[in-house]
Formats: structure tokens, sequence, C-alpha cells
């Protein structure tokens, strides 16, 4: 996958792209990063990437132009594939773990991490695919869901976690939270892990795992408990 970012930030992005899973997918050619500075897609000597709202009103909106100069620079550039462009704001698709596996099926994304009070409804409507937000709170600009998004679906790319089980048995599989795990010591101070766990039977083990699911579940997220009954 190729991963093109716009973001007047760039910087922020290396701590979080050079670490952990992010950084060995890299080293395993799994994903490929595009830092872009918005601010060279500017077309005056200020490189001013905001302006004031037509109408009036308070705060400062992303101006159009440099927005469509970088995706179009990106396009010209990577004619093969069709990108999906993704504004990050928070009046986007709240994401989720079903969304996070379809875009991890694409071969490119192009990435606009929004500010100020948000963008020219011309961006949304004529360059942006699909508008994501990360949850029902305000940050300060696009870029930290940007990473959120990045490490959700990087890590779903064919290869670049070692173990195909732990995709297919962690939480929301099956609209279903994680049954609770426990490792050694089998007694820490006197708190011992359920006797099932060490009986040895995989088939009273399941029983057990699919049984916490449901009640932690139950208590924890009702909402996607009647997804589960749903689907
Ligand atoms: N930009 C500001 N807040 C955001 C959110 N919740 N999700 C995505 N982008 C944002």
């Amino acid at each position: 996958m190729r991963i093109d970012i716009v973001t007047i930030f760039p910087k922020m992005f290396s701590p979080v792209l050079n670490e952990s899973i992010i950084r060995i997918a890299q080293a395993k050619g799994k994903v490929k990063f595009y830092l872009h500075d918005l601010r060279d897609y500017t077309p005056d000597k200020h490189r001013k990437v905001d302006d004031r709202v037509f109408g009036g009103g308070s705060g400062m909106l992303m101006r159009p132009e440099p927005l469509f100069n970088a995706v179009e620079a990106i396009l010209s550039k990577t004619k093969k594939n069709k990108p999906k462009v993704i504004l990050l704001s928070p009046q986007g698709k709240k994401l989720n773990q079903k969304i996070c596996k379809a875009i991890a099926k694409e071969k490119q994304l192009v990435l606009l991490c929004g500010h100020y009070e948000g963008v020219d409804e011309r961006i949304r409507k004529n360059l942006v695919d699909e508008e994501i937000s990360i949850g029902d709170y305000v940050l300060t600009g696009g870029e930290l869901a940007a990473m959120v998004l990045v490490d959700s679906v990087v890590r779903l790319l064919p290869g670049v976690l070692g173990d195909k089980n732990s995709l297919n048995f962690e939480s929301f599989e099956g609209n279903l939270l994680e049954h609770p795990h426990y490792t050694r010591p089998a007694n820490f101070r006197n708190m011992a892990v359920p006797e099932v766990l060490l009986s040895g039977d995989h088939k009273k083990i399941a029983a057990w795992r699919k049984e916490q699911a449901l009640k932690r579940t139950k208590e924890r997220r009702p909402d996607l408990l009647k997804k589960a009954a749903l689907g």
C-alpha cells in the first residue's frame, strides 16, 4: 500500500511512522509513506493555507487551492492506481473495524488533514472520496486522526502481523469484545487463573471463552451485541 499524507505539520508523523509495527511494515515493504507539506502547494509567497469565511462568522477555513494542487500533484505521479482520497474531519463517518478492513484493501490512500474551523465545501464535494472521523470529539487537527487510521489499517495488511490468528480472534470480530486472557504465573498473589484454562480440555476452553466474550460484550458494549444479533 502507498499512503500519501497531506498536512501542515509533516514532522508530527515521523515518531509514529518510525516505531513498532508501522516501522516493521515499511521495512518489510508492505507500506510506503509520502509526506507532503500543504504549504508547498500554496500559490502565494506567504504560503497561506487558510482564509476567512464568506458570509461572515468566526474562525478560518482551509482554502481549496492548496489541497486541490496537492492532490492533483500526487495523482499525476501515481496514474496506475486510483487512490482513495480521505479527509479526516469530525464530520466524517465514524471509524470502526469494518471500515478499517475495507480501507486495508485499497492500493493507495491520500489522507488530508483538516484544520481550523474546517474546509471549503468544494474540497468535500469535489476532491474527497470519503470523510472519516475517529470519534465524537474535536481534535486540534486531522493529524492525530490520520495516525489512528494509518495504525489501524497498516496492521491489517497481509503479512504485517506475524500470526494470522491474532487478527481472526481479536476484539470486534463477529461484533464481540475478546474474552479475558491470562499468562503465567497460574497463581499470582492469591489471584488464581480460572481452572478451566489449565484443564487442557480445548472444547471446554472454547466454550468458556465464547461465554466470557458474550458476557463482557453485554456488560461493556451492548450496542455491539445488537449488531451481532442482526448480522
Ligand atoms: N479533526 C478534528 N477532530 C477530528 C476527529 N474527531 N476525527 C477526525 N478528524 C478530526
